[in-house]
């Protein structure tokens, strides 16, 4: 017979990198077979429950056939008017909903599409390393060349911009405060700084933002996780766009919705190209997102009793690791009684994972410059996080002892 399928693959796609947690998972199902209990800490999805009242607009769109169309950019005013009133409230941001505001079906599909609707193939983006992996692949469909800005603990893991070669024109720089993996953030003045500096060499600054409400303190949350649009007081937004996630903040990861606010050219941009591509997220989702951005985030305190209980058994391992004011991960260098790190982050944690069942994401998934590190997802309880810590204890970080 003959072979239809062959070369199909684009040049697009066979340019998307590889997840290494293949290997994670390969090495989980390994230690499940050899009877370990599996502790999973290498993915960031919330095991808190959504508010109450995004549940109970689902359940009422679930009886109202009519929400059962297509939805059209004119059925996603009532959410794009909760995000605009979200923003005001918890950002003092104010935003036109008709032109400043566009719903998406999470972050990871708004940023894709974005870069499809701001960049032509060849443009540069500044992404910063370590970074969340996934940007690496919108890059690639979209055929950008990357600049990586490394994202270094001496630096407060903040990119330095004035290292970017003069002779560049990046079409796009990509931030992430609180920030996926590192757990750093960033104050509004790093933001002045960062649209300044976008703003003098003709760069588009995206800001993604799913960890908005997770600072531990949420008194300080305006210092520790301000909105990139605060650094413009003009409220057109000139040049700068910010993608907001429900995943997080509302523990919605698997409803898939968020939403992208600021340049009105670019978010119209941004509802052309998802106009050939999707019908915005069903209005079930679309009513349950709305209702959560009107209530204060819940389940903060959960995630911080956790990073309480992980960051001292951490250290009293004698590894560094940072204490993260906000976000829902802690950065981790693995270190020996000698002050030695671990080489090769990947094998540690196919290693670590095979040995003990305990999963952590390791730090080179998110860039070169997460080499040496492990990112810990504050997904289980207290309990689980420190018999986590208690078995990994019992690992070898240099692969040659074994
Ligand atoms: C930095 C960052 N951006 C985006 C996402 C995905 O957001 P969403 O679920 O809204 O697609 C994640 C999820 O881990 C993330 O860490």
């Amino acid at each position: 017979m003959t072979k239809l399928a062959v070369g199909w693959v684009s040049k697009r796609a066979a340019a998307v990198p590889g997840s290494v947690f293949t290997l994670m998972n390969a090495a989980v199902a390994q230690a499940r077979a050899a009877g370990h209990s599996i502790i999973d800490l290498s993915i960031g999805s919330s095991d808190q429950s959504p508010p109450a009242v995004a549940l109970e607009a689902i359940r009422q769109a679930t009886l109202d056939p009519l929400a059962n169309r297509y939805p059209l950019f004119s059925d996603t005013a009532p959410l794009r008017h909760a995000a605009a009133r979200y923003m005001d409230r918890r950002f003092g941001v104010t935003l036109d909903p008709e032109t400043q505001v566009l719903p998406l079906i999470g972050a990871q599909e708004g940023l894709a599409h974005l870069l499809l609707a701001t960049t032509d193939p060849g443009d540069t983006l500044l992404l910063p390393d370590p970074c969340y992996p996934p940007y690496l692949g919108a890059a690639a469909v979209a055929g950008l060349r990357v600049h990586t800005l490394p994202l270094r603990p001496e630096h407060d893991f903040l990119p330095v911009l004035d290292d970017v070669p003069a002779a560049l024109s990046p079409r796009a720089l990509l931030l992430n405060y609180p920030n996926n993996p590192t757990s750093a953030v960033a104050s509004l003045n790093f933001f002045r700084a960062a649209a300044g500096w976008c703003k003098a060499r003709g760069t588009l600054l995206i800001h993604d933002h799913p960890y908005a409400e997770l600072s531990y303190a949420a008194a300080e949350a305006a210092d520790v996780a301000p909105s990139a649009l605060q650094a413009d007081v003009s409220g057109r937004f000139a040049g700068l766009v910010e993608l907001h996630s429900l995943s997080k903040s509302h523990h919605m990861g698997g409803y898939r919705v968020g939403f992208a606010v600021g340049d009105a050219e670019v978010i119209a941009a941004l509802g052309r190209v998802k106009g050939a591509v999707d019908f915005h997220p069903w209005l079930g989702i679309q009513a349950a997102a709305s209702a959560a951005l009107a209530t204060v985030p819940a389940g903060l305190e959960v995630f911080q009793s956790r990073r309480d209980a992980l960051v001292p058994a951490l250290h009293a391992l004698g590894w560094q690791a940072e204490w993260p004011q906000a976000s829902m991960y802690v950065w981790a260098r693995p270190l020996d009684g000698q002050g030695r790190g671990v080489r090769d982050s990947v094998a540690y944690a196919v290693r670590a994972a095979r040995q003990t069942g305990v999963a952590l994401a390791p730090g080179r998934a998110f860039g070169e410059n997460g080499e040496g590190y492990v990112r810990f997802a504050l997904v289980q309880p207290p309990e689980l996080l420190l018999e986590a810590v208690q078995r990994l204890a019992g690992v070898d970080l240099v692969e040659e002892r074994l």
